[in-house]
């Protein structure tokens, strides 16, 4: 027998021993990648599932592949793998000159020179891909396709089995559930969210045209020579590079998430990820008049949080800064209605350097009716060429200053800077660059100096919290 079928024969050995013992599916998966990447002699090998949007493949189980690799090399359903969804073999002996290889430079910089891909079903249905990654080029023999074909024959085995177990035993709360296969078809289906604000924060992220992948791809979490705890974000959002965990009000389910996000970030510097706790992401909702805590009776003003003297001492000190930095210029503030105006005002009059004023204003959310953002009053002043300072009140998820940076880049300004009088950097989802920060709030519903609830409070000189009635009811998980 050649070297190699013995090596091929010793992974079936390896993989058959891991199908049957009872490790987790993800466990079972990484174990077979292993195997496989070490009787082909490649450099790496990924088990790629669909997401839950079916959308996209990402990598659930892999070998010998960085963390930036994974985190970014996800394919598009779509695109450039019709062989695969042929039922076929892909074979690209050149990634540097493939057309279908979908993130080259990456490949390149993790040292891919050829990539052999085969379709992983279940039931008859294509729900991933198992990828042999070699580091130099070379042609993969009928042998080793034959061997790449069996292993995704186990693993679909393997995610059929994980799929029938959970559905006989579901998972115990606060427990991972196995990777979970999606069926491809040529149609997008609607997702299957976990809880209702899954679906609301997905509709809110759809209102400000960030796109979303939900639950994207299970990170090993322990390994005990395997991987024996598997962590699956909710949501990813490839623009912003962003994981995103929602939690629960259960406090013991809480407590068990923040000890996952914790020892995600330290597996995995490069990771990304935003916990968002329920209350908080109720409050958020509240700003935009929905969710649980809309609506909250109020008496009024609670602690005042910098007062009419702090504010306006604040806001001379930014103006100083801001003539210093755009002397000899002759920059346009653009603000965006309506909470802006009182923090314009003042700040227009201490600036030292002559600057043009324009105002804009976008849409609200207000639930999921389709309607994606749109600016509602567009600045009338030609920006082209123009310094321009974005003028803020207040920057909470920062989705709308994304939106509005992107909108003013387009046309074409010599720079676009941004100033906001208060930054609630606590609650920050889309990373915009602030120049100038006059104060960094608290998680807290304000008020006054433009700032409003249901359009009361504007006029109010300073800047205070809202008190609320009485303590609103914690909703039902
Ligand atoms: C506030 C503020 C910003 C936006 C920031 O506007 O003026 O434009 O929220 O929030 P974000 O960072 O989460 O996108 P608001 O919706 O309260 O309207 P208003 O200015 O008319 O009061």
């Amino acid at each position: 027998m050649g070297k190699q079928t013995l090596g091929f024969n010793k992974a079936f050995v390896e993989i058959a021993k891991a199908l049957n013992s009872n490790s987790n599916t993800g466990e079972k998966l990484h174990l077979l990648v292993k195997a496989t990447a070490r009787a082909l002699g490649v450099r790496g090998c990924s088990l790629m599932l669909l997401d839950a949007q079916r959308k996209r493949f990402f990598h659930t189980a892999s070998q010998g592949l960085s963390e930036r690799y994974l985190r970014k090399g996800y394919l598009e359903a779509g695109k450039s793998l019709a062989e695969l969804l042929n039922g076929k073999a892909m074979a690209i002996l050149d990634v540097e000159t493939d057309p279908r290889v979908q993130f080259k430079e990456l490949a390149l910089q993790e040292q891919i020179s050829s990539i052999m891909s085969v379709p992983v079903e279940t039931g008859g249905e294509m729900v991933g891909i198992l990828r042999a990654y070699s580091r130099i080029q070379r042609e993969f023999t009928a042998a080793e396709e034959q061997f790449l074909f069996t292993v995704a024959n186990l693993a679909g085995a393997a995610l059929e089995s994980g799929r029938t177990n959970e559905e006989e035993h579901p998972t115990e709360s606060g427990q991972e559930p196995s990777p979970r296969p999606a069926p491809l078809t040529s149609e997008i289906k609607p997702v299957s969210f976990a809880h209702p604000s899954e679906e609301e924060f997905a509709r809110l992220l759809d209102f400000y045209q960030i796109e979303w992948v939900y639950e994207p791809r299970s990170f090993p979490l322990q390994f005990e020579g395997r991987a024996t705890e598997m962590f699956t974000p909710d949501f990813y959002l490839p623009a912003l590079d962003l994981y995103v965990e929602m939690t629960t009000m259960k406090p013991g389910l809480t407590r068990e998430k923040n000890r996952k996000v914790r020892h995600l970030r330290e597996l995995y510097p490069d990771v990304n990820i935003k916990l968002l706790a329920r209350r908080d992401y109720d409050r958020l909702l509240a700003k935009y008049g929905h969710g649980p805590l809309a609506g909250a009776k109020t008496h009024g003003v609670g602690r005042v949080l910098f007062s009419d003297s702090q504010v306006q001492k604040r806001v001379s000190q930014l103006a100083k800064e801001i003539s210093q930095d755009y002397e000899g210029r002759y920059p346009v503030l653009v603000g965006v209605l309506r909470g802006v105006f009182c923090f314009l005002a003042d700040l227009m009059r201490y600036l030292t350097v002559p600057a043009d004023v324009d105002f804009m204003a976008i849409s609200y959310y207000r639930g999921g009716d389709g309607k994606a953002v749109r600016v509602t009053k567009d600045v009338d002043i030609d920006l082209a060429g123009r310094d321009v300072l974005l003028v803020e009140d207040i920057v909470d998820t920062g989705m709308t200053l994304s939106f509005v940076l992107n909108y003013l880049k387009s046309r074409k300004p010599a720079s676009l800077q941004v100033c906001t009088l208060l930054d609630k950097r606590v609650r920050r989802l889309a990373d915009v660059s602030l120049k100038y920060v006059g104060f960094e709030v608290p998680d807290e519903f304000l008020i006054g100096y433009g700032l409003d609830y249901e359009e009361e409070y504007r006029n109010l000189p300073f800047i205070a919290l809202l008190k609320r009635e009485k303590q609103v009811k914690k909703p039902k998980t």
